[in-house]
């Protein structure tokens, strides 16, 4: 019995080695130290045996199954250990592999150039004044001394709404008059950015809808001298301290006198090329004093204050700047393009 006892515990330790999981190890306790496992069967052989035996043997089966219990939870021990070993080996992450690289967004150029265009006229004094997209004709043209059947009206092609009266803004004048009516009896220094929208033929030049900043400066003694100098000082920080302007007579309703500024070309130093169309010249905004008539509808009497007014298109010129040679880009919505910005 007692050599029987021996084989079975060599026998049960060299199991235990074997088992390679703990799920085979849970059968071998079952097997081995259970309930009616072996060990338990020989507890029970011991009723065979003489008198003078029973202790020794009991004895050496009551040690046989520590020492069986002992080495079961050191294997049991080392198996869980190396199964999560395992578990974390298959999870890893390698954190020697480069990132994957985060696509950065940017501004839209057209932002930028706004954004460059504020912070020139913020060092100028001037505030950004919202105003809306969506007008009434009284304040698209009427209040801006456009009489219905003026045939200037014809300058800007307008987006009609289903409700009489309500169009879309066709420039960012009537921002003027808004600003005027808030302000009164105060000295007003403002720029109007937003976008308008005009039924237009679409060309490399034309976009149906375009951003135009307005400005609008009134107050008492202010002269064409005041425009000038603004707005020249504007396009020598735009276009670089070297940059020539000149100003031509033109005419719109809601100014006057009305002038145009041109710069000399960015492209051809203005010596001449196609988008200048050989002028060395390029027009970038519409500009003059205040007209009597769109003061008072302000409520500022022409009589002591007068003021000066002008619009420009940031897509025009931002063209200019990074030599863009159609403003439909702008709003195509190609990475191609946007990303070289
Ligand atoms: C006007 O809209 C006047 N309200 C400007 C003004 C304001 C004059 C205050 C005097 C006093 P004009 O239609 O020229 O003027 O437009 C002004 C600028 O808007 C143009 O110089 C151009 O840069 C831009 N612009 C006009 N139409 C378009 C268009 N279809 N696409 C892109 N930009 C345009």
């Amino acid at each position: 019995m007692l050599t029987q006892l021996d084989e079975l515990h060599t026998q049960s330790l060299a199991q235990l080695k074997q088992a390679e999981t703990t799920a085979v190890l849970e059968t071998w306790y079952k097997e081995t130290l259970g309930r009616k496992g072996s060990i338990y069967l020989m507890t029970r052989q011991i009723g065979s045996l003489s008198a003078a035996e029973r202790p020794l043997f009991g004895q050496r089966i009551n040690k046989v199954k520590k020492e069986l219990e002992a080495a079961y939870e050191n294997r049991l021990a080392e198996l869980k250990a190396s199964e999560l070993q395992a578990k974390m080996e298959a999870s890893a992450i390698d954190v020697t592999l480069p990132g994957r690289k985060q696509r950065q967004g940017r501004l839209h150029i057209a932002t930028q150039t706004l954004r460059q265009i504020y912070a020139i006229w913020a060092d100028m004094g001037f505030q950004v004044y919202r105003s809306r997209d969506v007008e009434t004709d009284e304040y698209n043209f009427e209040l801006l001394n456009i009489p219905q059947h003026h045939p200037a009206r014809d300058m800007w092609d307008t987006f009609h709404t289903t409700t009489p009266g309500v169009i879309l803004r066709t420039h960012t004048s009537p921002g003027q008059i808004h600003a005027m009516r808030e302000y009164y009896p105060e000295p007003i220094r403002v720029i109007l950015p937003g976008m308008c929208y005009r039924y237009e033929q679409v060309t490399a030049r034309s976009e149906l809808q375009f951003h135009q900043v307005e400005g609008l400066a009134v107050g008492k003694n202010i002269t064409m001298t005041d425009l000038k100098g603004t707005l020249t000082d504007f396009a020598r920080r735009m276009f670089g301290a070297q940059r020539q302007v000149r100003f031509r007579a033109n005419y719109f309703p809601f100014t006057e006198p009305s002038a145009e500024m041109d710069v000399e070309c960015i492209i051809c130093d203005g010596d001449g090329c196609n988008v200048c169309k050989y002028t060395g010249w390029v027009e970038i905004l519409g500009c003059g004093m205040v007209h009597p008539n769109v003061l008072r509808n302000g409520g500022y009497d022409p009589a002591i204050y007068s003021g000066f007014a002008f619009g420009m298109g940031p897509e025009r010129i931002a063209m200019l700047k990074y030599r863009i040679d159609d403003i439909r880009y702008f709003w195509g919505n190609d990475l191609r393009f946007l990303e070289q910005f």
